[in-house]
């Protein structure tokens, strides 16, 4: 059987899957199928999620957190809202300077998790699009060493190319374990990767 036709078979799978069990986008299996094998979002968890809209993360993650956890979504565009009181969404830029700041105003406690899908507009450059994921992966990792609980856990979308190797190095001085993965529901084609890592190692922010 030919791979491409494999491939549009399984993209059409995740869309009509989301479709059917009112998903807001088929990336939500991508954050599933990752916390499914190493559990980095609890029950009762507070989560923060970069580059949210529509919300198919938030829908996902607000199940595993339950009424008593608490999720923010933080996104350019506006997130069509929700109604449980435990779910949040703001306009926000996770790379203005203040972000961490605003964040923090509206959460009961520290994050346990952050996770950031948050892409750009691609170019189709490659140099250019994977340079500028990287750049907002990073940006992300800013944001949550400023939030994060101690031993607090981090997610976020990358593209692979030569930079990404520094990315996680840099990753890896924060945190205790640190995975890249590449969830089933991610396009095979696509050069998205994710970065798990797990255990904020500093507690300054205690
Ligand atoms: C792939 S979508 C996220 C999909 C989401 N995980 C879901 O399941 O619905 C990427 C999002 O990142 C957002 N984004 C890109 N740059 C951003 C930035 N600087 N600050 C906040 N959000 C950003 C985009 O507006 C877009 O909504």
């Amino acid at each position: 059987m030919p791979k491409a036709w494999i491939r549009e078979r399984k993209n059409e799978f995740y869309y009509k899957k989301a479709k059917a069990e009112n998903y807001r986008s088929r990336s939500t299996y991508k954050i599933v199928q990752v916390n499914n094998k190493y559990g980095f979002i609890n029950l009762h968890d507070v989560v923060v999620d970069l580059g949210a809209a529509p919300g198919g993360w938030i829908q996902a993650t607000r199940k595993i957190v339950g009424r008593r956890g608490f999720v923010l979504g933080v996104d350019l565009k506006p997130i069509e809202p929700f109604p449980q009181e435990y779910v949040r969404t703001i306009l926000g830029d996770l790379t203005d300077p203040t972000i961490a700041e605003q964040i923090l105003s509206f959460l009961p406690r520290k994050p346990d998790a952050v996770v950031s899908d948050a892409a750009p507009n691609v170019t189709g450059v490659w140099e250019v699009d994977h340079a500028i994921q990287i750049d907002l992966a990073s940006k992300s990792l800013d944001v949550a060493l400023q939030i994060l609980r101690s031993g607090g856990n981090f997610f976020v979308k990358l593209f692979q190319g030569d930079l990404m190797e520094e990315f996680v190095q840099t990753v890896k001085g924060h945190f205790d374990e640190v995975k890249i993965v590449k969830p089933d529901a991610s396009r095979a084609k696509s050069s998205e990767m994710y970065l798990l890592a797990l255990g904020l190692k500093t507690n300054f922010n205690d």
